[in-house]
């Protein structure tokens, strides 16, 4: 029996509708633009002919302000699953050509049956942002649409990677989804995401501010913290997508794509014996010790124009997936302040959610000291950092470069935070602080009254460094794994990962632990 030719004229013309673009004149500002269309981003990001979309035909009963009459082609948002290098991913692309991308009922439905699907299906979830946010004409129930994505995400938190790219607008509480994902990828141009924009600012605070600095690609980058990645434009946007997905398994159950050699690579590397300066108070470039140790051109770096005085990324060691959380003593002498400490903190989470273990490369002085550090509530945002390292249970390796000071030696990770492995470098200072601040602790009165306080203090400083800052005091009392060589340090590290690799730990039942958020 052949189907008559009618129906399969009808099915043409469904999908001719489904896929119909806007004019040509929007069509052509959007591409001078350099953007792509909600489908085009689709067929960019997705292995050729493998995407399968979901209720491309589910349209929207609204009926007020000349909505019963007002036909919409996928309610203004494409859903689907398709393949990224022979992987499943689920996919929502909203389309700003379709009334603002707006969200109804109907186009909410849509993005939570994607998800939802992707949670059964194990497989990690990519939302790409374009819209206007709640669609006014369907008053309430766009707010309801919104709270069951906000639910959706949060409920797939920790099961499949979430990875938002924001490539239009995403204002109001439409900016509450990607916030509530993995990772967010931001446009440079044409993309804002904001609660209140610059006119609602004006209005109530007087406060002038144009769109880029309250809700900029750049700005969320480098201040608020909200953005891990800038792209260039959309086709950038969708390529650190695919990168990041190298890197994240496609569920919680899983471990990350893992490709390691059949021969452990156990060369030293003489370069970084060479990258601790022989002056102690000259920086070290964390960045080289990454690139020594790490397997060449893996290292990829997330959050990287956000406090930058802590390095977070995956990378790649002996092929093997693995975190970083490292200082960097370029900035702020790699320091631990709020911002840092909120950075790696929510990396150590990430990492542990999706069973990627967890390297910290250590050369700490301390907390950073200020009124606005203590006003803002380091206290709270640094204990993120230490409740998150112990509450993680992926194989969890520590590496002390140079400095590791007082309560900042704990927040990268110490062996009774929870490390399994302690490695130091032989110039390592492990030490409750530096020599300064402890002499002048310790002999502030005898300095005060002595004939030579300068002298008496450069020889009570030199004894405090000769017994503290080195490594050996930990090593004696058991802290430290070993003390290696810094070229040796990839060798080390390599086999430190895969003697730790299928580390279980069991934790006491309870609901969940109480982070001071
Ligand atoms: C219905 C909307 C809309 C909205 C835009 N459109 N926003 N329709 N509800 N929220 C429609 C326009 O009428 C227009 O329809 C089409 O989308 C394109 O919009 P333009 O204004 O022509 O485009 P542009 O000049 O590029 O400006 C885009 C924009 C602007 C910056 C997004 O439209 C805008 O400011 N919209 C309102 C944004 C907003 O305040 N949203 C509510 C946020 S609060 P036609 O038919 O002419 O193509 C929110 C609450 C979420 O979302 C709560 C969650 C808890």
């Amino acid at each position: 029996m052949t189907i008559a030719k009618e129906r399969m004229d009808a099915l043409q013309a469904r999908r001719d509708e489904v896929k119909a673009l806007a004019s040509e004149d929007k069509i052509a500002r959007r591409r001078a633009e350099g953007r792509m269309t909600a489908r085009e981003r689709i067929a960019a990001f997705f292995d050729a002919d493998t995407f399968q979309e979901m209720g491309a035909y589910a349209h929207h009963h609204a009926k007020e302000f000349g909505m019963a009459k007002k036909r919409m082609p996928g309610d203004g948002v494409v859903t689907g699953v398709g393949q990224v290098a022979g992987q499943p991913v689920a996919m929502f692309s909203q389309d700003f050509m379709v009334s603002g991308g707006t969200l109804g009922e109907v186009h909410a439905n849509k993005i939570v049956e994607a998800m939802s699907y992707a949670g059964r299906c194990g497989i990690p979830v990519v939302g790409i942002n374009d819209s206007g946010g709640a669609r006014i004409q369907e008053g309430v129930d766009a707010l309801t649409g919104y709270s069951r994505v906000f639910r959706q995400n949060i409920l797939l938190s920790g099961v499949v990677p979430q990875i938002a790219i924001i490539a239009g607008p995403c204002a109001g509480g439409a900016a509450y989804s990607p916030a509530l994902m993995d990772f967010i990828i931001m446009t440079k141009s044409h993309a804002q995401m904001f609660i209140t924009g610059p006119e609602v600012i004006k209005a109530v605070t007087r406060q002038q501010c144009t769109p880029e600095e309250v809700g900029g690609a750049v700005m969320h980058a480098s201040v608020s913290g909200n953005v891990h990645f800038v792209a260039e434009d959309d086709a950038d946007a969708l390529r650190i997508a695919k990168r990041l997905l190298e890197y994240l398994p496609p569920n919680n159950l899983c471990d990350p794509p893992n490709h390691p050699s059949l021969t452990l690579d156990l060369t030293a590397n003489a370069d970084l014996d060479e990258a601790v300066p022989s002056d102690p108070k000259a920086p070290i470039d964390m960045r080289r010790v990454i690139d020594g140790i790490f397997d060449k051109g893996s290292f990829f770096e997330i959050q990287a124009l956000f406090a930058r005085n802590m390095i977070v990324g995956f990378a790649r060691l002996d092929g093997m997936v693995v975190g970083i959380v490292a200082n960097q003593p370029m900035f702020k002498a790699g320091t631990l302040d709020i911002d840092a400490a909120d950075k790696a903190a929510r990396f150590i989470q990430t990492c542990d959610a999706f069973n990627i273990p967890l390297i910290s490369l250590v050369d700490v002085p301390g907390f950073l000291p200020g009124v606005a550090q203590e006003r803002g509530g380091i206290i709270r945002h640094g204990s993120k950092m230490l409740f998150s390292w112990t509450t993680a249970t992926v194989p969890k390796i520590t590496l002390i470069v140079r400095k590791a000071y007082g309560g900042a030696y704990m927040a990268m990770n110490s062996k009774e935070m929870g490390a399994d492995m302690v490695f130091a470098w032989p110039c390592a200072e492990i030490a409750v602080l530096g020599e300064e601040g402890a002499i002048n602790i310790l002999y502030r009165k005898e300095l005060k009254e002595c004939a030579d306080p300068k002298a008496r203090a450069a020889e009570l400083m030199g004894e405090y460094r000769k017994t503290f800052l080195s490594p050996w005091q930990a090593a004696e009392s058991g802290q430290l794994t070993d003390v290696i060589e810094p070229s040796r340090s990839r060798a080390v590290l390599s086999l430190a990962l895969r003697n730790t690799i299928n580390k279980r730990e069991a934790r006491p039942a309870k609901k969940h632990g109480n982070i001071a958020l």
